[in-house]
């Protein structure tokens, strides 16, 4: 078993301390907050047993291996370094990084320590992500794609209201593409490979980043259309389309459905695999299998250079279109 530290202490900290506990490969040592009877709320009921409200304090711990940041984005990258500097093992959450210039002196800080540093994009580890790679190679050819990803974030009360919310803030590395895009793109880097061109035009919201958008991506022979929103819900579902077939799926992450429509016959044929039974077990496990076989880093390394690839996307994208964080202003 690995002892998990755990910064942040919000609903997605939470999932993912059930997944570590169900997957039996992890257990949850210790935990993090800026209010330390926050931090033992949190924790007790996973079996933590080390609480503190200084960071430096948690990552002195030698008890700990891994810790698992669910901080704002701009903090990823600050706690990322000073765990890695303790001789932690990194998991941190999507995105993993503000910027490339973040990621790049992160991964690197990890490599020459010799340590592992996982971005928590949980959907590349489901099996129904490969699933769809899968069809997509068996399609006699793309003739585009539309990635859809919205929800009405229950956070954009606060920003109707005037206030700021992490999630939307440009301080803390927020908005749409940042949130939800990262998703799609991910989706649509591992499925199409990398597109000549892209642009993303978005609609603004008071605080200054994006709340919704559409991301152009230019293949040589197709267009694929990322719609994200975090402030409205996007019902219908994704699709891929080649000729006469349609590949319907019910989303790009969480992905249940994963549809074969022939419309010269009419015939349907559902081919999604089964999914686990927590949403974030799958990459709770990818995770300690890499850590567990440590000298085996095939899989890691594709991670990684998918990471790379996604990070310098959605730098260019947001970049172009004009949107800046305060991340930014280090490089
Ligand atoms: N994989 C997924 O499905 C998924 C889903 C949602 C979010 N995420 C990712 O998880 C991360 C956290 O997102 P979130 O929406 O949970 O963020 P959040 O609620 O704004 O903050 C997460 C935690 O960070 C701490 N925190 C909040 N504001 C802070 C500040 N100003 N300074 C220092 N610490 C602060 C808080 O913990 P304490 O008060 O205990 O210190 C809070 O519980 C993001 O990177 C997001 O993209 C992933």
């Amino acid at each position: 078993m690995f002892t998990v530290g755990m910064i942040g202490t919000s609903s997605i900290a939470h999932e993912f301390a059930k997944a570590l506990v169900l997957s039996n490969k992890f257990q949850v040592k210790a935990i993090y907050s800026r209010t330390y009877s926050q931090a033992e709320q949190f924790g007790q009921p996973y079996g933590a047993d080390l609480f503190y409200d200084q960071l430096e304090d948690m990552l002195m711990t030698p008890e700990i291996e891994v810790v698992y940041i669910a901080s704002p984005n701009s903090l990823h990258f600050e706690q990322t370094m000073e765990a890695l500097n303790h001789g932690k093992h990194v998991i941190v959450e999507k995105p993993a990084f503000s910027n490339t210039k973040e990621w790049e002196a992160a991964f690197l800080l990890a490599e020459e320590k010799g340590l592992f540093l996982f971005e928590a994009a949980r959907h590349l580890h489901d099996p129904n992500f490969k699933k769809v790679q899968a069809e997509i190679q068996q399609l006699p050819m793309i003739d585009g794609a539309i990635l859809q990803f919205g929800k009405y974030s229950s956070r954009y009360d606060a920003v109707l209201q005037g206030e700021e919310p992490n999630i939307f803030s440009p301080h803390f590395s927020g908005g749409a593409l940042m949130d939800l895009g990262v998703y799609s793109l991910y989706a649509a880097l591992g499925w199409f490979g990398e597109p000549e061109s892209g642009q993303y035009f978005y609609k603004p919201v008071a605080t200054g980043v994006d709340g919704a958008g559409t991301v152009v991506l230019r293949y040589s022979t197709f267009d694929v259309i990322l719609h994200v929103s975090k402030i409205s819900n996007l019902l219908s579902k994704s699709e891929i389309h080649s000729g006469q077939f349609t590949l319907l799926l019910d989303g790009v992450s969480n992905t249940t459905k994963v549809e074969v429509h022939d419309g010269r016959t009419g015939e349907k044929s559902e081919r999604a695999l089964p999914v686990s039974e927590h949403f974030m077990l799958d990459e709770v496990n990818a995770f300690a299998r890499v850590l567990s076989e440590p000298t085996e880093t095939k899989e890691y390394e594709e991670w990684k250079e998918q990471s790379h690839t996604v990070h310098q996307w959605l730098e260019k994208l947001r970049k172009e279109a004009g949107i800046f964080f305060d991340a930014d202003s280090n490089e």
